[in-house]
């Protein structure tokens, strides 16, 4: 192997093997404690062997979506199901058909697992909201792009009157760390006709609920924050070994020194590979504070990937501070406030802009993929201070898992005495506005 190539050791495999229950962090994340993925099965019809079925998966998590190569579901028949013919999705294996002697069904399988259709899928294999790829945007980012369904008939159910629920739901998403609970009888679904003047119920309605766990995933810490200000010349870097450690024994992943190319993708299995530092994560949160103006204050926010192999398409970063209670202006990022479920500081939540920085694309040779913004947050006389790291972000998330923070002691602290500290003028404040209005608006 070259040279440039040192080893490392994930700590995340280290300490789980280590603590070998659920920490808090790992199975409920309390910035959204009711985020779910809902799988409800409709039917909305009965046949001669069976019934048809609509199934919707919705996507309920604020800021966790579902990224290409997209959803998988799975579950098992309770008796000798079939699937007749499926609409808007298809599933992946046919299983031993070899019973039915004229018409073909579209899976005999007993543990069926469906996937979704590409956007081009034909017209004749297409039904409402199907065909995204699997993909499935983050609740508080696009509502109207957080679901995908498909049709299915079900057969073959024999002289069983009983029409009973899959069993073991399954959900891909697309890695692991989903767990569904019971597909179970609910209140029928009521959809509009008529251009909502006729109410419709579906038969029967079942539904299961999916939540995410990043300790079951065995998800190692993919980002980390660092910090710095206009007061204190410290730049405050990601905590050492945030998301692994360099070392220079055996082990499990690799790192690439920088000015060196990635290696040829054949030549190692596609594993992300990422730039070599202290933290090892692929990704990292610069929070600069950058200015102090009378009535407002400033940030700048950098997204920096470190991974060779992976765009982050539709990316998204959360932040949690008490600044966020008031307005806050991103000029590069798309924004939007989440409710805080009772704690005191506000969380932001910033996401790429289409078709200019959604896509955080991956480190090369060069230069490391980043995105920035500036934030301009509006003061709250009662509160805003620079003292004690007040003006530094309390929790960062990026793509819905927690990024590792420095300790509050390495803090950037405010110099003793405060003369360079005074807040800069608002016309200044105000060209600085008017110049990125400008720059969004040209774009
Ligand atoms: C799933 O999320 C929805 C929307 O937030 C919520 O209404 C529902 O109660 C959640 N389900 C469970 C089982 O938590
Ligand atoms: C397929 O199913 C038929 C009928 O149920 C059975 O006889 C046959 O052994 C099965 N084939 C395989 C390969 O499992
Ligand atoms: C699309 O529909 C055609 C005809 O109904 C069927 O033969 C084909 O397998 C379907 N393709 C997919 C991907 O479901
Ligand atoms: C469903 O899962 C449970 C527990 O994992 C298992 O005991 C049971 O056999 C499974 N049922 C089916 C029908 O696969
Ligand atoms: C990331 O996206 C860029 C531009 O679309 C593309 O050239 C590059 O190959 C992609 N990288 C990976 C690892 O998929
Ligand atoms: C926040 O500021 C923007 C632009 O200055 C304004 O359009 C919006 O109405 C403000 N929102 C609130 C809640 O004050
Ligand atoms: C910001 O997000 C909203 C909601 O997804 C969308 O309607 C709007 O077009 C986005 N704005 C930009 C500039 O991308
Ligand atoms: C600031 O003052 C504290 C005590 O008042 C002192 O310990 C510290 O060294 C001073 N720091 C600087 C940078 O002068």
């Amino acid at each position: 192997m070259e040279p440039f190539f040192s080893r490392v050791r994930s700590l995340a495999l280290m300490s789980m093997s280590l603590i070998s229950v659920c920490t808090l962090s790992d199975c409920y994340d309390p910035l959204d404690p009711n985020g779910n993925i809902t799988v409800t099965f409709d039917i909305n019809q009965w046949t001669r062997d069976g019934y048809e079925a609509r199934v919707t998966i919705q996507n309920y998590y604020h800021y966790r979506h579902v990224d290409k190569s997209g959803w998988k579901l799975g579950w098992t028949w309770a008796n000798n199901e079939i699937i007749w013919t499926m609409s808007g999705a298809f599933a992946t294996t046919q299983g031993n058909c070899s019973s039915f002697k004229f018409d073909t069904p579209h899976s005999c399988e007993k543990s069926p697992v469906i996937a979704d259709l590409t956007p081009d899928a034909l017209p004749e294999n297409r039904t409402a909201d199907c065909c995204h790829g699997g993909i499935l945007a983050a609740w508080a980012i696009d509502p109207s792009m957080s679901f995908s369904s498909f049709e299915m008939m079900v057969g073959h159910l024999g002289a069983n009157p009983n029409v009973q629920a899959p069993l073991n739901l399954t959900l891909m998403a697309p890695g692991p760390g989903y767990t569904c609970g019971l597909v179970a009888d609910t209140d029928p679904t009521i959809s509009s006709d008529i251009g909502g003047r006729r109410q419709l119920q579906a038969y029967r309605t079942w539904k299961s609920t999916c939540t995410y766990s990043s300790f079951v995933a065995n998800q190692a810490p993919v980002c980390c924050v660092s910090l710095s200000t206009f007061y204190n010349s410290k730049i405050t870097s990601c905590p050492t070994c945030s998301c692994g450690c360099r070392e220079a024994e055996e082990s499990t992943g690799s790192c690439i020194r920088e000015g060196y190319p990635a290696p040829q993708s054949d030549s190692l299995d596609s594993d992300d590979i990422v730039l070599c530092t202290d933290h090892m994560c692929p990704v990292t949160v610069h929070w600069h504070v950058m200015k102090n103006y009378v009535t407002h204050w400033k940030v700048k926010l950098t997204v920096s990937n470190y991974n060779y192999r992976r765009n982050y398409s539709n990316w998204n970063v959360l932040a949690q501070h008490p600044g966020f209670s008031q307005n806050a202006t991103a000029f590069s990022f798309n924004s939007t406030m989440l409710p805080s479920f009772g704690f005191s500081d506000e969380v932001a939540l910033f996401w790429g802009i289409d078709y200019y920085n959604n896509d955080l694309l991956n480190a090369d040779k060069d230069q490391l993929g980043a995105v920035s913004t500036q934030i301009l947050l509006k003061k709250d006389s009662n509160s805003f201070t620079l003292k004690n790291g007040w003006a530094l972000p309390r929790r960062i998330y990026f793509n819905g898992e927690n990024c590792q923070m420095p300790l509050p002691d390495t803090f950037p602290m405010l110099p003793n005495g405060s003369s360079n500290l005074k807040p800069a003028h608002t016309l200044l404040l105000f060209l600085i506005y008017l110049t990125f209005k400008t720059v969004v608006t040209r774009l």
